[in-house]
């Protein structure tokens, strides 16, 4: 979950040192070959995958892998319906990770354009009453 900052080997902390960062790269590095070694293949980077594909796509994916790639290297993960929706929320939170802002901030933009209209029409009018 690359742009979750999430590694094989859990959240990508911020660096001080150039040096630890490297070190952590190169730890990072291993597991994902040991991880292509057991299972033939690296998982993808999840995190834009519910924007490109849907929602639908993998709720359906995770149920069964096979159904969407055939011969995939994916085994099936026999999550309950629970935690698969939870994952969903976790890909979607991810895939957009501004929406709840973008929603809040959009509604106080709407208020402020309606406020401003009301008094640009009163200003209006009563620029116009002297001219009429
Ligand atoms: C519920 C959690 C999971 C989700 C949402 C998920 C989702 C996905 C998706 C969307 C793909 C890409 C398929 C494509 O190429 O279009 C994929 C591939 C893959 N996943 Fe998962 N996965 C999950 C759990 C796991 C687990 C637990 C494993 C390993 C034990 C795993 C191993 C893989 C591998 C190896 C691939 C590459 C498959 C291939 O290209 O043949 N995944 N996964």
């Amino acid at each position: 979950m690359r742009y979750a900052k999430w590694t094989q080997i859990g959240e990508r902390p911020k660096f001080k040192y150039k040096k630890d960062e490297l070190r952590f790269d190169a730890t990072v590095l291993d597991y994902q070959d040991y991880l292509t070694k057991y299972m033939g293949k690296l998982p993808p980077d999840l995190s834009m995958y519910i924007r490109s594909r849907s929602f639908h796509f993998l709720e359906t994916f995770i149920e069964n892998p096979q159904s969407h790639l055939e011969g995939t290297a994916m085994p099936r993960t026999g999550v309950t319906a629970e935690s698969a929706e939870k994952v969903l929320e976790y890909l979607d939170h991810v895939g957009d990770p501004s929406r709840a802002e973008r929603t809040s901030v959009g509604i106080k933009v709407m208020i402020y354009l309606l406020i401003f209209a009301v008094f640009a029409y009163l200003w209006k009018k009563q620029v116009w009453k002297e001219l009429h």
